[in-house]
């Protein structure tokens, strides 16, 4: 059954969500207050950097399943039988989820309602959210407005095959009407559908974002006692993940987590554990100790190299991760300023990332010029250009210990040392100490 469909906010989420449910043969249209990006969407190109995005775009653009508007003219025509919320829920300075998107774009929705529909909630919210919004706009409007929770699942860079290939469906509803019809919307995708309460599919969102997190400072403290006591991390990580119980999935040890979601979200969880009076000790210590992580590589390269006056630095990476664009809540943004804060020059390189200006860096067009006359250089995204890198030539342009700082635990360790390069890594083995003051 193709139904009509209303996505609100052209971000990540909302894109994908927009363009993957035009695939799947609903007519969607995807509305945005922003008419600089409605208009870019409607000639075709992609506001987000996403592998396979531009393909979807296209069909469902040419399939006449997809189109762009914004709310410029009243919302009422702009309303579907099933209208999706995606507005971003920025992190408010105290940690907090900012929700003033989501509240503004539910109320006008409310208002301009003349026929009932589902409101669903993809958006994440704090637990509790849907039943406010329940109350405070929805009970009141002249027309039946069901609601339902519908956290995504989405990693950036692999959002269409997460999309199309979900390990399950979460739709948290109150009604049994509005489930129906989330059935009806994902009815040509194979996955288990979790059908509960609104409440508890808010928290089963923000419960997987944290444990991810904390299956990442797990791991990332278990490779800091490696470095400790001299034992290998990635047989660690190996010899765990094999227990299917554990799984070997987020066992990577590194710098730590970043990106839009897990920092913001454990901070969100944290709130709201606070407001209701519980203090969640783990996440805590989750969150604090990718606060930690990411400093390792100032702490290493600042013992090796204590003085970093005239000294050039290369930072191999800027997005979040490897496949995305994203540089919100890179360990970058917080590694490059204080090594310039120590008198070293910097240089940044990130085949794709968001052009972003980060005082006290230069960002150069090619690895090479990263490279050339540094000291050390921090892998912070394990791009593929950086393992496929020829070390002996990086030997060549690098200059005095040539430290190779691999944030990622990503390079070929062997290959890097034998070129004549200082390897560091996080939790393969006592390298810090021997490369101490190279
Ligand atoms: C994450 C979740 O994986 C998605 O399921 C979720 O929908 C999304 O957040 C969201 O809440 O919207 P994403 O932020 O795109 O997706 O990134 P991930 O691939 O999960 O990686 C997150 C961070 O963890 C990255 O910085 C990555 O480098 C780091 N990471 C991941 C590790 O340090 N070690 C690992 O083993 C795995």
């Amino acid at each position: 059954m193709t139904l009509r469909v209303t996505v609100v906010g052209t971000g990540y989420v909302g894109l994908v969500t927009g363009v993957c449910l035009a695939h799947s043969g609903h007519s969607v249209t995807c509305v945005d207050i922003d008419r600089a990006k409605v208009d870019m969407l409607t000639s075709g190109t992609s506001t987000i950097y996403e592998p396979g995005i531009e393909e979807l775009l296209a069909g469902g653009m040419a399939s006449g399943n997809l189109t762009f508007a914004t709310p410029e003219n009243g919302w009422r025509d702009l309303i579907g039988d099933i209208t999706v919320v995606a507005v971003g829920t920025p992190m408010a300075p105290n940690g907090a989820a900012d929700l003033s998107a989501v509240r503004t774009v539910v109320a006008a929705l409310a208002e301009a309602a003349d026929h009932p529909f589902t409101l669903v909630m993809k958006s994440t919210v704090p637990m509790g959210t849907g039943a406010a919004i329940r109350q405070r706009y929805l009970d009141d409007a002249a027309v039946r407005i069901g609601y339902v929770s519908n956290p995504e699942f989405l990693r950036e860079g692999k959002a269409l095959e997460d999309w199309f290939k979900t390990d399950r469906i979460v739709l948290g509803a109150a009604e049994e009407a509005d489930l129906a019809l989330m059935r009806e919307l994902y009815a040509d995708i194979d996955a288990p559908l979790v059908e509960t309460d609104v409440a508890s599919a808010e928290t089963i969102k923000y419960a997987s974002n944290a444990f991810l997190s904390t299956k990442i400072s797990f791991i990332n403290e278990i490779a800091n006692l490696c470095d400790c006591i001299g034992a290998d991390i990635d047989a660690v990580s190996r010899g765990i993940g094999m227990d299917k119980r554990i799984g070997s999935q987020f066992l990577n040890a590194g710098i730590g987590y970043g990106g839009s979601c897990f920092p913001k979200d454990t901070r969100a969880l944290d709130f709201i554990a606070t407001l209701n009076g519980y203090q969640f000790t783990l996440l805590k210590s989750v969150i604090e100790v990718n606060n930690r992580q990411r400093l390792l590589p100032v702490v290493h390269v600042m013992r090796a190299l204590p003085d970093l006056h005239e000294r050039s630095i290369a930072i191999l990476g800027l997005a979040f991760k490897p496949d995305t664009d994203d540089v919100r809540e890179s360990p970058a943004l917080d590694i490059v300023p204080l090594l310039a804060e120590q008198g070293a020059t910097i240089r940044i390189y990130d085949p794709v990332a968001a052009e972003l200006t980060v005082s006290g860096a230069t960002r150069v067009a090619d690895v090479w010029r990263a490279l050339e006359g540094a000291s050390a250089a921090v892998v912070v995204t394990e791009w593929h250009e950086f393992t496929e890198l020829d070390w002996a030539r990086v030997r060549e342009v690098m200059t005095g210990p040539g430290i190779i700082y691999d944030g990622r635990n990503c390079l070929d360790a062997a290959a890097v040392r034998s070129a004549g390069l200082t390897y560091m890594a996080v939790g393969r083995g006592g390298e810090h100490r021997a490369a101490e003051n190279a």
